[in-house]
């Protein structure tokens, strides 16, 4: 699994009972296991890092900014920085003070050459230039669904040719057996990393109004809507699914 210099701490946000179950919110508990959650929670997730190592090398442009949005503790920002020219800037933004405090503190022990900035802003406000990979790991899903077209477009506009942009997400299914099966396969794959049936439930229900998925066609349609020249899924395991767009 690819490192980020964050801390190893196991998540146990909802390994007790609750008598009632708060809306998930990015806070201190979670940034101080984040890393360990989202590698257990998110199948296909340390494959997802790697692609955007690959991309980065393959995409960066000289002279242009990066973007990770949505960046959490820096894993994907750490991709970035880890692959891109020299010459190219890295910008990390996140609305969580937690994650933003712990992801100056991981890219504060990297000496990679490209430079680096994390931003404590909402992805809703932030402007888009001279830039050629933009990566939303996971992060569009938390956007009020009616904004998300508006967001895509933004990026497209601050894209230069040739950019990309990564868009990684938890998928849903229009049809109602595919997605009962693909919701229970999902939490086999967190009761074999470790979680219990409880803590399962209880996560279940903290997000399930904070994280609202999208299918995989609505997905394609937007980043076509918004201009991408090329448009495909680039990875799918289970109910989650990485699209790349090319301008
Ligand atoms: C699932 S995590 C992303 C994981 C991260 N990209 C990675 O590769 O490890 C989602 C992140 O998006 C952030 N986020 C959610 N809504 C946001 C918004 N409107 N503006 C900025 N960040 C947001 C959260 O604070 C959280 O850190």
């Amino acid at each position: 699994m690819p490192e980020n210099n964050s801390s190893d701490k196991k998540d146990t946000v909802y390994a007790s009972p609750m008598t009632s179950v708060g809306a998930f919110k990015f806070d201190e508990n979670v940034a101080d296991v984040f890393t360990d959650m989202i590698e257990r929670s998110v199948p296909g997730y340390g494959l997802v890092l790697q692609l955007i190592g690959l991309l980065a090398e393959r995409y960066a442009q000289e002279s242009t900014n990066v973007y990770d949005l949505g960046c959490s503790l820096g894993a994907s920002t750490l991709q970035l920085r880890r692959h891109i020219p020299a010459s190219c800037h890295a910008i990390g933004v996140d609305n969580s003070a937690a994650m933003v405090e712990r992801c100056r503190s991981n890219m504060g022990r990297d000496h990679s050459a490209a430079t680096c900035e994390i931003l404590e802003q909402d992805i809703r406000d932030t402007e888009f230039s001279n830039a050629s990979v933009i990566i939303l790991n996971f992060t569009l899903q938390f956007i009020d669904d009616d904004e998300r077209q508006t967001i895509l477009n933004r990026m497209y506009e601050g894209l230069n040719d040739g950019g990309i942009i990564l868009l990684a997400e938890k998928v849903r299914f229009d049809d109602e057996d595919k997605q009962t099966l693909m919701t229970d396969l999902h939490h086999d794959f967190k009761k074999l990393q470790g979680y219990s049936d409880l803590e399962i439930a209880q996560k279940r229900a903290a997000i399930e109004n904070v994280l609202v998925p999208n299918s995989e066609a609505l997905h394609l349609e937007r980043l076509n809507t918004a201009g991408f020249a090329t448009v495909m899924r680039c990875m799918h395991c289970l109910n989650f699914s990485a699209f790349l767009g090319i301008k």
